[in-house]
């Protein structure tokens, strides 16, 4: 009897290990090809010096050349899947079973209620209050605004001056414009602390998330609580303001609006809320528009005949304005050139590489196993660049964006797209072609170095900030 049991409890035994090795290799099987590189450190280091030394996009190329267009790696310190292609990304922009991922670093500096974070049913509400505030209806009304803020900037930064770096120029230009624009802040000390703030946490955003007193992170963490009292006040001054009937919601700001909404429908935002959001709006909206400004400044230097076609459309829409009459709405419409010259820029130099999902359940793609607690990367250059979407992708031809409807979706990815598509296109749009009307019909410029080449880190940047010899036109 004994050793019947025995027997049998060998027997289960067996089965069960039998079925955990054939479900274990049915498993591997069907994850996808590539190597997890070193233990923990996997291929980060090598993607990051690539995109440092402006090889990312060949260090992309050489891995879909030697696994093909779906592969595993460890990035960041977790298993990863790379997925590239049109389908691919329709799948990472849309599936229920991805949740967007920040680094670790990124999410402790914006803050853990910045919609990149929520999901569901919290990143409807607070999404839905924050783009209202940046879509057509409402951005047609602070044209002027935005209008009288770039024209201010020029007039300070590059009227009386002969040679200026673009790229830090752009970078406040497209800070001062959410700053007024968006927050209600006007020119003054209280800007100039938010800058000097926000540009000392910005500078560990990407750093190893290790808080200790000497490291990146530990200052950039220092500084987002600055940060924090800076908007926390302003927020305080525009409650008391609206409490006393001083200002009227919408037309005013972001965060007045954002604490007008009313509780009845519940729609209202938490003061974190409020917070995170203006500091990650602050982050997304800066850098990523100064990025398409510098590079169409670059473009324009080097390539006359598109130079010249800018500069015709923008001195047809001046010749119709008084001196100092600001543009609007209908001028903007016009400007359907410059703006194909910037989607041909946001095409060929993406402002941002990629992304990270997170897996929240096992799923397939293309045959392939992604297991629950991966993530997956994505690209927007290997896209950008594929032959069969667009012909002669090296080549820089604004054309291609004049049938939007011949451009199949998920091709055009500079805006990420799905649920999670970028909310500030239409705020993008308006402040470069603004600040593209003023930049070519007051100046004329020339690039200082002959190196024009940029680095990734991780967005484009000109090596050498890229300067310019200005020339002036007109007045501002
Ligand atoms: C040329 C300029 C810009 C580019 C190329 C750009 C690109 C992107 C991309 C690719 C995403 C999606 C990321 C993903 O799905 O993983 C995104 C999201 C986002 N962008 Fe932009 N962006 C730009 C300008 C702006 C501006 C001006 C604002 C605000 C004023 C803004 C605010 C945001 C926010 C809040 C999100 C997160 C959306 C969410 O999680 O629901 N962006 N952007």
């Amino acid at each position: 009897m004994a050793s019947a049991q025995l027997l049998a409890l060998i027997l289960a035994l067996l089965l069960i290990i039998i079925h955990l090795l054939t479900k274990d290799r049915k498993q591997n099987k069907r994850l996808p090809p590539g190597s997890m590189g070193i233990p923990i450190i996997g291929q980060s280091l090598s993607l990051l010096r690539a995109m440092r030394t402006n090889t990312g996009e060949r260090w992309i190329k050489d891995r879909i050349n030697k696994y093909g267009p779906i592969s595993k790696l460890s990035l960041f310190g977790g298993p990863t899947v790379f997925l590239t292609g049109p389908a691919a990304n329709k799948f990472i922009f849309s599936s229920d079973s991805l949740t967007l991922k920040q680094p670790q670093s990124i999410t402790r500096i914006i803050g853990s209620q910045n919609m990149m974070e929520l999901i569901g049913a919290d990143h409807k509400r607070v999404r839905g209050a924050v783009s209202y505030f940046l879509k057509p209806e409402i951005l047609r009304k602070y044209v002027g605004k935005l209008d009288e803020e770039i024209r201010q900037h020029f007039r300070t930064n590059w009227f009386s001056h002969q040679q200026v770096k673009v790229s830090p120029s752009m970078k406040r230009l497209t800070f001062n414009v959410i700053c007024s624009t968006i927050f209600g802040i006007k020119q003054g000390t209280t800007r100039e602390a938010l800058v000097n703030e926000f540009n000392n946490m910005l500078a560990g955003m990407w750093a190893v998330p290790i808080n200790l007193p000497f490291t990146h992170f530990h200052n950039s963490l220092k500084a987002r609580e600055k940060v924090g009292k800076i908007l926390n006040r302003i927020i305080e001054e525009k409650r008391s303001a609206l409490q006393r009937g001083e200002c009227s919601s919408e037309d005013e700001d972001l965060i007045t609006y954002l604490l007008s909404l009313g509780t009845d429908k519940g729609e209202t935002l938490t003061e974190e809320e409020i917070l995170d959001n203006a500091v990650l709006l602050m982050i997304a909206g800066h850098d990523t528009t100064a990025i398409v400004l510098t590079f169409i400044v670059r473009q324009l230097a080097n390539d006359p005949i598109i130079y010249a076609s800018v500069v015709n459309e923008q001195e047809e829409i001046a010749n119709t304005k008084a001196p100092g009459e600001a543009l609007t709405w209908d001028d903007l419409l016009k400007m359907k050139y410059t703006w194909r010259v910037a989607q041909e820029i946001l095409r060929t130099i993406p402002p941002l590489f990629g992304g990270f999902r997170r897996v929240i359940k096992d799923v397939e793609f293309g045959g392939y196993l992604i297991p629950k607690g991966w993530q997956v990367f994505w690209n927007t250059s290997v896209t950008h660049m594929d032959e069969s979407i667009f012909k002669e992708s090296e080549k820089f031809d604004p054309s291609r964006f004049e049938k939007q409807s011949e451009i199949p979706p998920y091709c055009f990815i500079a805006f990420g797209a799905g649920p999670r598509i970028c909310p500030g296109y239409e705020f993008a749009k308006t402040e470069t072609l603004v600040a593209v009307h003023y930049m070519v019909t007051r100046f004329k410029w020339s690039l200082c170095c002959k190196d024009d080449t940029f680095v990734r880190d991780p967005m484009p940047s000109p090596k050498q900030g890229l300067p310019v010899l200005i020339e002036v036109k007109a007045s501002l």
